[in-house]
């Protein structure tokens, strides 16, 4: 067993009714929901937390994913809940003890064990209403974003989103297809849509999914969300324009590979003479995975560190 989750179930002891989160590798009767990144499975519910005395956490990276699991156990659970989060000590800060210990009242930390540590929270403060997700007015876009704590840069604008935002030149959309794949808090997602687009935004996370459905909400506009690996995701032939951020890490490590499976996703899913906007980090070697996957490719917009690529399907 990875010593991080072998680490949780020692340091969890008898844990009487729990439930797992995120932590797929935990013994099956304990796994209840791997949410992050499980098309099907979706936020942090209340009755998820009925009558759980103890929750096994794989620690997010990302300190809003945290505030807000924390903040839902903190509302939800029952008074006596308390939570054993495990992660690699190098990925882990101080920050988490602070988020954890802004919604329970006690949290200490475990001795380091295989270069993993956990941290134990209980006594939860009911908070008086949920904080999450929370919105923010982007008034370059003239667009509110709305964001869950787990989904890409919350209600932030990526300075890469912003560059494909303001390179996008694209014919009315005249209800055609388009899809915003791996659509984060759903803003290209929203900027089609006002363009007259039928917009579908796909992603494989439960939060970027209901984070793209509260943004289209937010500004009174239509569009279908799809909770889905882009490899599943996509009909094949049908979309006009896709659009896409591809993600360059795999958890910590730096890798590609979700990125050209992405590109394969568009390819597929293009109608021909279909475009992929695309954007990416511009020391990437992406061009030759584009023009590969897609089709014939040109720079559209670069800055110091972001490259817009514009494919058209072949
Ligand atoms: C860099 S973020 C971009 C989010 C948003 N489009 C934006 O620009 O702010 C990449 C997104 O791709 C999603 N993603 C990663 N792998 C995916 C896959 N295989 N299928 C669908 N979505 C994926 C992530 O969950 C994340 O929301």
């Amino acid at each position: 067993m990875d010593p991080v989750d072998a680490l949780i179930m020692d340091e969890a002891g008898p844990a009487g009714r729990t439930l797992a989160i995120d932590a797929p590798a935990l013994p099956a009767d304990r796994y209840r929901a791997d949410r992050a990144e499980t098309p099907g499975a979706g936020l942090l519910t209340r009755a998820d937390l009925v009558s759980i005395d103890t929750v096994l956490l794989r620690l997010p990276r990302a300190l809003s994913a945290l505030d807000e699991l924390a903040e839902r156990i903190a509302a939800w659970g029952e008074p006596g809940v308390r939570v054993v989060a495990g992660g690699r000590v190098k990925h882990m800060t101080h920050g988490m003890n602070e988020v954890l210990a802004r919604h329970f009242g006690e949290v200490r930390a475990s001795r380091g064990r295989q270069k993993a540590r956990v941290l134990h929270a209980s006594d939860p403060h009911r908070p008086a209403a949920l904080s999450w997700p929370r919105s923010r007015r982007d008034d370059d876009l003239d667009l509110t974003v709305v964001a869950h704590g787990a989904t890409f840069g919350t209600n932030r604008l990526d300075a890469g989103t912003r560059l494909l935002a303001g390179a996008l030149e694209l014919a009315p959309g005249e209800r055609r297809p388009a899809v915003d794949l791996g659509c984060g808090s759903g803003i290209l997602a929203a900027l089609l849509a006002r363009r007259g687009y039928t917009v579908t935004g796909l992603d494989v996370s439960a939060a970027a999914c209901a984070s793209t459905a509260a943004t289209a909400a937010a500004n009174r506009l239509a569009v279908r969300v799809l909770h889905a690996d882009a490899a599943d995701g996509l009909r094949v032939g049908q979309a006009a324009v896709i659009v896409c951020n591809p993600p360059f890490h795999v958890g910590a490590a730096k890798d590609s590979s979700p990125a050209f499976a992405m590109f394969d996703a568009a390819g597929a899913g293009l109608a021909p003479g279909g475009e992929f906007w695309c954007v990416f980090n511009s020391h990437l070697p992406y061009l030759p995975a584009l023009r590969r996957a897609i089709g014939p490719t040109g720079i559209v917009a670069r800055d110091r560190a972001y490259t817009v690529t514009r494919s058209v399907r072949a």
